[in-house]
Order: structure tokens, then sequence, then C-alpha cells
């Protein structure tokens, strides 16, 4: 074995146990395990995420040791998600991050959730290149919605953020009232294909600076189809194409102007996406336009690595080993983590 170290890093901040394993910016495995059980009931039930991590978090390191093809004694230090997140499961992650190092005698490592999204654009094969510094990194997902600017690293600043819901939110309580499952964004995403975007206008908020909001966009659609279902019992399902591909158009609306007016403030040119709300093609296509029109650089990492995973969190935790940044056996897990 090379002289490489290799970091083993651990994420359970929501509801996906993760664990993954690198060495030198490769990924030798990458295991998650979803946790089916919120789906019935339209979100993440944080009692049921952090009995589920319980359960799963032995057998899924298990599995990444194997997918690499190493044994825990070749590890040369464990990283794991100290925050934000929901605290029962976050605690699960980092008791079990601790007795490890503490039983092979490796280094702690402890890694901010939100510069994990970001920090998986630097795994070797997320993109063709890497984003050089400074770049702008949009983090969409059920939980986030953020612009960051990297300087470094480790040197972020947050330029705007979501003062209620998330963009992932947003989709997924849209689908709510269309009637849709949960998680709805991939749903409203490929139904928006047959659908015209025009059709219905909903009004966008109006937030100050480069910060996002999207409680507002719920509301409107939700009176909006009530008034339409009280004249017309079918209208959801006559409409129903229409009415995803004109929501999925005024979210993707509102983060994308928010993303140029943040690259026209800074005159950052190198635009990154992160999240799970990074899979939705609208916003793929409308990132890749302004590549053409405005000269962006854009970078869409691979899609494993852009919902929450662990390989993010090894990424991280490698670049921290290199600095010799460890935390301490009494490093405390935190719901809330600015970057
Ligand atoms: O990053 P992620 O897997 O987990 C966290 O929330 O941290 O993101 C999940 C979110 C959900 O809200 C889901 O509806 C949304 O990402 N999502 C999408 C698409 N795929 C996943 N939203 C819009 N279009 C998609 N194709
Ligand atoms: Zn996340």
């Amino acid at each position: 074995m090379s002289a490489f170290p290799i970091i083993l890093g651990i994420e359970s901040s929501c509801d996906d146990t993760a664990a993954a394993v690198i060495q030198n910016r490769k990924i030798l495995s990458n295991v998650v395990a979803n946790q089916k059980i919120h789906q019935s009931y339209g979100g993440v039930v944080p009692e049921l995420a952090s009995r589920a991590h319980q359960q799963n978090i032995v057998p899924v390191v298990n599995e990444a040791l194997k997918q690499a093809g190493i044994h825990s004694g070749q590890l040369s230090g464990i990283a794991f998600t100290r925050g934000p997140g929901l605290m029962g499961s976050l605690l699960v992650g980092s008791s079990f991050a601790k007795s490890l190092s503490m039983s092979l005698d490796i280094p702690l490592i402890e890694v901010n959730h939100m510069a994990g999204h970001i920090l998986a654009h630097f795994i070797d094969d997320a993109n063709e290149n890497s984003p050089e510094f400074p770049f702008l990194c949009l983090t969409v997902s059920g939980g986030h919605t953020q612009i960051v600017k990297i300087k470094d690293y480790f040197d972020m600043e947050i330029l705007g953020e979501t003062i209620d819901d998330a963009a992932g939110e947003a989709f997924d309580k849209a689908g709510k009232i269309l009637g849709l499952d949960y998680p709805s964004g991939p749903i409203i995403d490929k139904l928006a294909k047959e659908g015209n975007p025009e059709k219905f206008k909903f009004s966008k908020p109006k937030v100050e600076e480069l910060n996002f909001s999207f409680s507002g966009l719920k509301t409107a659609i939700l009176y909006f189809i009530q008034k339409e279902v009280k004249e017309n019992p079918n209208f959801i399902q006559e409409n129903l194409n229409d009415l995803c591909a004109s929501i999925q158009k005024t979210i993707v609306d509102i983060l994308m102007q928010k993303l140029i007016s943040a690259s026209e403030k800074t005159g950052i040119k190198q635009v990154a996406i992160a999240g799970g709300v990074s899979a939705n093609s609208e916003i793929r296509n409308r990132l890749k336009k302004m590549e053409m029109e405005k000269g962006w650089n854009v970078f869409i990492p691979k899609f494993e690595y852009t919902t929450d995973n662990a390989a993010m969190i090894a990424m991280a935790g490698q670049l921290k080993f290199e600095q010799s940044e460890f935390a301490g056996l009494d490093a405390q897990s935190v719901s809330k983590y600015t970057i």
C-alpha cells in the first residue's frame, strides 16, 4: 500500500447513513443506506432517523471497508459530520467515529456538512477539472439553500441563504399539495418535461440581498390549487404536467436570479452546484446556458457526490488530515453549524 493516508468518512446528519473511504482524493468506496421509512410520513421523522442510523451504521461502515478492499487497521484517520443536522442523527455518527478512532488509536476529524458538500468538488472523479479559487457554490437540497464564496478549502463566506424553507423542501411541499409521493423533486422534474412552464404564474418573493425565501411560494400554490379545485375537482389531474413545469420554473428562476446577482456582485464566473436539487434537469440546463451567455465555468459533480454522502466527508477529512487539523474526543455534535 502506498504512503498516502487512507481516511474513512462517516455521514449521518439527516436520513442517510453513509460511509466512504478515500485515498489521495480517489474514492475507494462510497456506501449509502437510504432510510425508506420516512416515505410514508411525507418527510424525515427525526426520532425514526436516529434509530435507523443506529441499526445501519455498523453494516454500512463494514461494507465501505470491504468495498475499498481494506481492513480497519489500514485507516489513517476518521472523519465525521459534526453538524449541521438532526441532533439524534449526528450523535450516532460522532459516537461511532469517536469509538473507532479510540480503538484504532488514529486521529479523529470533524467536518462541517455544508463545507463537505462544497469540497466534494475536489474528489478526483467529481468533475472533469476541479474549480479554482475563488468560486461560487449554490448548495441546494432538502435541508439547505446557500450561495457560498469559496476563497480556499477552509475559507468560505456565505453570501446568501434561505430565511425559511430550503429549495428541495419547496419541491417536496409543492408535490404534497399536488398529491405526489415524497420526495417529490424528482417526480416534478419528470412530469415537468411534458408540461408548459408558462401556463401558471406564481409570484416570486422579494427578499433582500442574496437571500432566499420559499415559504410564500408554498402558500401561494396551496391557495391557488384550493381555489381551482373548488371550481373543478379534476383540476390537478387535468393540469398536472403544466403545474409541475410552472412550479419548477418558478423555483429555478428564484435560484438563478440570485446566483446571477452573486456572480455579478463578486465578478466570479466559476460557479459550482451541490445538493440533491442539483439533479434537477431544468437547473442543469439553465446553468449550462450561463456558460454560453455569461462565460461562466460551471461545475456539476457526479450525482453520488451531490446528494448526502460520506465521500464528501472523507474528502474534507483528507484535506484536514493533511493540515493536521484534528478533533478531540470531547467534540460535540451541533445542530446549527455555520461554515
Ligand atoms: O441532498 P439531498 O439528497 O438530501 C438533503 O436534503 O440533504 O436532497 C434531497 C432533496 C429533496 O428535497 C428532493 O426532492 C430533491 O433533493 N431532489 C430534486 C431532484 N432530485 C432530488 N429536486 C428537484 N429535481 C430533482 N431532479
Ligand atoms: Zn446535505
